[in-house]
């Protein structure tokens, strides 16, 4: 008999099939043993007949717990009533391993306590749908790069510096010397650039955020391009054409999951170019305007963020922000020297920012200047300013922040939910 995947049983209708996976739950009405099962890729129902089967493994059925795993043989048919679309009258069936008494049940838990049991909170339907997003909205920002002509290449790890910013760098020993893991991979994508012309990275960054927020982990994942000759309008064009095609690429082949999130489709189908562009003085006057002014030259905080976001259909582009409140390496405005090349992302429905980016700054002496200016350590760094001795280019690049656009799109409140096993200030168990 064949072992097949419950999301092929459309194939198999009719046929001698056998399905392994893990109990979801089961009822009995006296002649019957309904088992719901589920293998990862869908659910169906198996259906034990006290005829068909023998005594012992009639009267067995009545006790598997919830999460043992099985393998059920039999044949498979369609039947709408049946969870999952398919329902397996099981003549042979074995129990692989009888679980313990399952700490989660159909009830609400508490956030802290599903957290703790993250290993095994992954197997509800909601997370699951979560993962599959997070894998089709990946494959569709690899896919669009490679679209777009550009090379991936790898990002170290472990940085002699920091990138962005010495507040929330994590200190490691390495060999003796302290080391730190990377904030971002922007300032090896620049090297690489200089290579290979247009690039990007795809990986692990960390920053030790010691607040507590809904959109901070304390190890995300970014998507990084940088290329060689593009300025601050043609890295918005691409970041605006990369978030098109992952939230139209996610709806056309993530629907269920979707469903299963209750998310609200038509919101993430509005979300078309060409996006709204703002300067920050302008998003500084809409703060005023919505009863919220800052000062001034601040950054925004979550609040800003989310109050901006919340006055457009789809992401918003911020760009020109006050240098002094932008990373070492942005290029200044030349119309406008107090102004950075920086461009941020919000996404709407008061998500906040997915992207940040801008435009480099490619000339040596200025960029010794900033470095200076920010009291960052130039030796360790020396090799980033050898990219403005042998060559300099204007260049520009951006990182898409992965779980925070899938926050966004899969519609959650907290982060936590976009990554297998999030890491945050209180959190590095399982
Ligand atoms: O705006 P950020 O700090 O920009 C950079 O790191 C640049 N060096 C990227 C580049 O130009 N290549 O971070 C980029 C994005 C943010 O917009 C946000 O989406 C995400 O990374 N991000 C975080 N996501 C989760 N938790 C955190 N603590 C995050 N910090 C930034
Ligand atoms: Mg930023």
């Amino acid at each position: 008999m064949r072992w097949v995947y419950i999301e092929d049983l459309p194939k198999h209708n009719g046929q001698e099939v056998e399905i392994r996976g893990w109990l979801v739950h089961r009822r009995s009405s006296g002649k019957l043993h309904f088992l719901v099962i589920r293998d990862g890729t869908g659910i169906a129902q198996a259906v034990v007949f006290k005829g068909e089967v023998s005594p012992e493994l009639f009267e067995l059925t009545d006790r598997i717990p919830q999460e043992s795993s099985l393998i059920v043989r039999g044949v498979a048919r369609e039947d709408q009533r049946a969870p999952g679309g398919f329902e397996i009258s099981a003549k042979e069936m074995e129990v692989v391993n009888s679980a313990q008494e399952y700490p989660i049940q159909p009830k609400e838990h508490g956030v802290d306590f599903l957290l703790q049991r993250r290993h095994l909170w992954l197997r509800s339907p909601r997370q699951a749908a979560i993962i599959r997003i997070r894998d089709e909205l990946i494959k569709a920002g690899r896919e669009f790069m490679a679209g777009q002509g550009f090379v991936l290449v790898d990002a170290p790890i472990f940085t002699p510096a920091a990138c962005e910013g010495t507040t929330t760098l994590f200190q490691t020993d390495y060999f003796g010397e302290p080391a730190y893991l990377t904030q971002s991979g922007q300032l090896y994508m620049e090297a690489a650039a200089m290579a290979l012309g247009r690039v990007y990275c795809l990986g692990p960054t960390f920053r030790a955020e010691k607040s507590k927020t809904r959109r901070h982990l304390t190890e995300f994942w970014m998507l990084e391009p940088e290329a060689a000759w593009f300025g601050i309008d043609e890295i918005m064009n691409l970041a605006e054409e990369m978030i098109v095609c992952i939230v139209e690429r996610v709806v056309a082949n993530k629907h269920s999951e979707l469903q299963t999130l209750e998310r609200d489709i038509s919101k993430l189908e509005a979300v078309k170019k060409p996006f709204p562009r703002i300067t920050y003085e302008q998003a500084v006057e809409l703060l005023a305007q919505k009863g919220k002014p800052i000062k001034p030259g601040d950054d925004f905080g979550g609040d800003e963020e989310t109050l901006i976001s919340q006055s457009f259909d789809r992401p918003v582009i911020i760009h020109r922000y006050p240098a002094e409140i932008k990373a070492f390496y942005m290029a200044n405005d030349p119309d406008r020297p107090e102004l950075a090349l920086g461009v941020d992302v919000l996404a709407p429905e008061g998500y906040g920012e997915i992207v940040g980016g801008g435009e480099r700054e490619s000339d040596l002496n200025r960029l010794l200047e900033k470095i200076k200016k920010q009291n960052l350590p130039q030796e360790t760094l020396e090799w980033y300013l050898d990219l403005r001795r042998y060559g300099s280019v204007p260049h520009a690049g951006f990182g898409l922040g992965i779980e925070r656009t899938i926050a966004w799109i899969c519609g959650l409140h907290h982060i936590r939910e976009t990554i297998p096993f999030p890491r945050m200030l209180e959190r590095i168990y399982p």
